[in-house]
């Protein structure tokens, strides 16, 4: 590779069900090869954020939409994730409570909040150089992404961790109830209408259950030089 020929910067997409390893796997990635690090779910917690501050319910959705035009959602690139802000105030914190996760689902089937989400990440993604995560980036959001993945892992395995994330945040659920809800939320991502959870025909598959977030990020930098060579050389 010669000093004046460009690394290409690639738009990978990364989806899955949520405890599948796909958030930390994303963000180390996009470390490691210098790409901006997409978190769209952190995007619908932040609109879930507002309808909840607001006391919005599913019979309120003419008004969710309404709020719409004059809301904004940014991600800022921080060291150990992203910071969220929503409309001008940091809810990182905020985005990731048991409230948000219940009253999530209905939220991001609103068409009007996909809409508005999927612009803002299609225009993070237009110069390349991104690592998207969510449920719809291989699908939807990017169908002509350079490379696809889709993380998956057994149901225990993903309760467990994600009772270690809450549990990490003084927030103490059993287990059972955390596995519980993540059915839930599989249930209603992979069934709904609009953008349903769904591995994409060209994403490769990837079983994390028995892999360390380390060797998670291997295998998929493995899989992006076997088809993209240079792309870590600088
Ligand atoms: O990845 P996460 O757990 O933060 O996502 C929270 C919810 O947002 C999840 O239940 C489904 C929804 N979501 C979505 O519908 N589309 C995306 N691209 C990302 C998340």
């Amino acid at each position: 590779m010669t000093a004046t020929r460009k690394r290409k910067r690639l738009v990978i997409a990364i989806d899955g069900p949520a405890g599948s390893g796909k958030s930390t796997t994303a963000r180390l990635l996009a470390q490691r090869l210098g790409y901006l690090y997409l978190d769209t779910g952190a995007m619908y917690r932040a609109i879930t954020v507002k309808v909840i501050r607001r006391g919005l319910s599913k019979e309120q959705i003419p008004e969710i939409v309404r709020f719409l035009p004059d809301t904004r959602v940014e991600l800022e690139q921080a060291d150990h994730g992203v910071r969220v802000w929503l409309d001008g105030e940091d809810v990182t914190e905020e985005i990731r409570t048991p409230e948000v996760d219940r009253e999530i689902s209905w939220v991001c089937q609103i068409p009007e909040v996909r809409e508005k989400l999927v612009s803002l990440q299609r225009q993070a993604g237009e110069k390349g150089g991104i690592v998207a995560e969510g449920r719809d980036m291989g699908t939807v959001v990017f169908p002509d992404a350079d490379i696809k993945f889709f993380l998956v892992a057994s149901l225990e395995e993903r309760g467990k961790r994600r009772w270690l994330d809450l549990k990490r945040k003084g927030i103490d659920i059993p287990l059972e109830e955390v596995i519980r809800d993540l059915e839930r939320r599989d249930r209603i991502d992979a069934s709904r209408d609009i953008s349903p959870l769904k591995k994409a025909d060209d994403a490769i598959e990837i079983d994390t259950t028995h892999l360390t977030i380390e060797e998670q990020v291997e295998v998929l930098l493995k899989k992006i030089q076997e088809r993209f060579g240079d792309v870590l050389e600088f």
